[in-house]
């Protein structure tokens, strides 16, 4: 027998209060039944997005919420900035570009965080500029981009600010209305604690201006046609939803409720911290700017001479834990421990662990225990 641990930037752990929620019976999405829980869980999300906006909801992992953006706010050839700073700044340039939209690229070393002067210079330098795209938790590389600062640089042009926060959101501090957001996109599999299948996006009245006059073509995505059924006396989905996803989901938000965004975001503090304690102590070096904001994902160089796949092979076959690799150009020479979501002290602990003894069995040579043991100083020192 092996015991799993799922400890991977997304999907990430469910908890079997979810579970437990899913396995209920079917219900029908036009019924009266299922407007409650959707209803239930549209004002969750809107919890955890820190919005008044509207939120919707696709049936659909993350990038089907990028898409969306793009479609439902764009014209051929519209000019856009694109900040990129590694793999999923990446996919919003590859989005933007397959439907027609003429986007300038802010592209970052992989590692590096975004710098917002370079956002004001872009749009100083073009006023015809509609839109700016940002990731907030660059999952790829660990590092978490100041989206505050970008926003408020954004807020008084004519473009509309699109923000990933598909590993940032109920893990990181993240304030849509605040920090003036135009559409913020997230999925369900993350820091959210359900299985893949769902992703939001919250959207404000400047986005909904730019909609009325998108004529890119969008069916399946389309905002106006999601707003039209959410708008029916039984708020509903336009096209049949992931009921069971949905019941999950709404178990999740109800968990994450009960937390609280601040003990949240406290806990996520602490878990990253711990981690890079471990880390640290094991004499590892992180990959870029990992710093005290990189509470979702903590990205590690391999060791010189060391495959990075290598060591995620062992953790998963040996040891029962799955981490992830390194993604694009950086694979096999990183790798990323995930800790958002459904995550307390014991999952860091029991990771390092598995981490030292997957180190020690590939030849890399540390004190036994020193990286577990700074975790536990860190969890002793530091409640939440
Ligand atoms: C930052 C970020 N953006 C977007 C995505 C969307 O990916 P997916 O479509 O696989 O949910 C992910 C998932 O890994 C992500 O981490």
């Amino acid at each position: 027998m092996q015991k799993r641990y799922l400890m991977t930037p997304g999907p990430t752990s469910v908890p079997a209060e979810v579970l437990l929620a899913q396995a209920q019976p079917m219900i029908h999405h036009r019924a009266p039944g299922y407007s409650k829980v959707f209803m239930s869980v549209l004002d969750g999300s809107k919890y955890v997005f820190q919005t008044e906006n509207d939120v919707l909801i696709f049936s659909s992992s993350g990038t089907g919420g990028m898409e969306s953006a793009v479609v439902n706010l764009f014209s051929p050839g519209d000019k856009v900035v694109v900040v990129n700073t590694g793999n999923f700044g990446t996919r919003f340039v590859q989005i933007c570009e397959i439907y027609g939209l003429t986007v300038t690229e802010l592209a970052y070393e992989w590692g590096e965080k975004a710098n917002p002067s370079d956002v004001a210079e872009a749009l100083e330098k073009d006023k015809e500029i509609k839109g700016v795209f940002a990731t907030h938790s660059e999952t790829s590389t660990g590092i978490v981009n100041d989206i505050k600062t970008i926003g408020d640089i954004v807020k008084d042009t004519g473009a509309a600010f699109i923000v990933d926060t598909v590993s940032g959101l109920g893990a990181l501090e993240f304030k849509t209305d605040d920090w003036h957001v135009d559409v913020a996109i997230s999925g369900s599999q993350k820091a959210l604690m359900a299985p893949p299948g769902i992703a939001f996006v919250a959207v404000s009245k400047k986005a909904w201006d730019m909609v009325e006059k998108s004529t890119l073509p969008k069916f399946y995505f389309s905002y106006k046609k999601s707003m039209a059924a959410l708008q029916k006396a039984t708020p509903q989905n336009p096209f049949t939803p992931p009921v069971s996803l949905i019941l999950g989901l709404d178990e999740a938000l109800k968990m994450i409720k009960e937390e609280g965004l601040e003990n949240i975001v406290k806990r996520h503090n602490v878990l990253g911290k711990a981690a890079r304690a471990g880390v640290k102590a094991l004499g590892l070096e992180f990959f870029g700017a990992c710093d005290e904001t990189s509470n979702a994902v903590t990205a590690i160089k391999a060791p010189e001479g060391i495959d990075g796949k290598n060591i995620v092979k062992i953790m998963r076959e040996q040891f029962g834990i799955t981490i992830a690799g390194g993604q694009g150009r950086i694979a096999g020479k990183i790798f990323r421990l995930g800790h958002l979501g459904y995550y307390d002290k014991f999952d860091i602990l029991v990771t390092l662990s598995g981490l030292e003894m997957t180190l020690r069995e590939l030849g890399y040579s540390f004190d036994i225990g020193a990286g577990v043991s700074a975790a536990e100083k860190v969890f002793m020192e530091n409640s939440f």
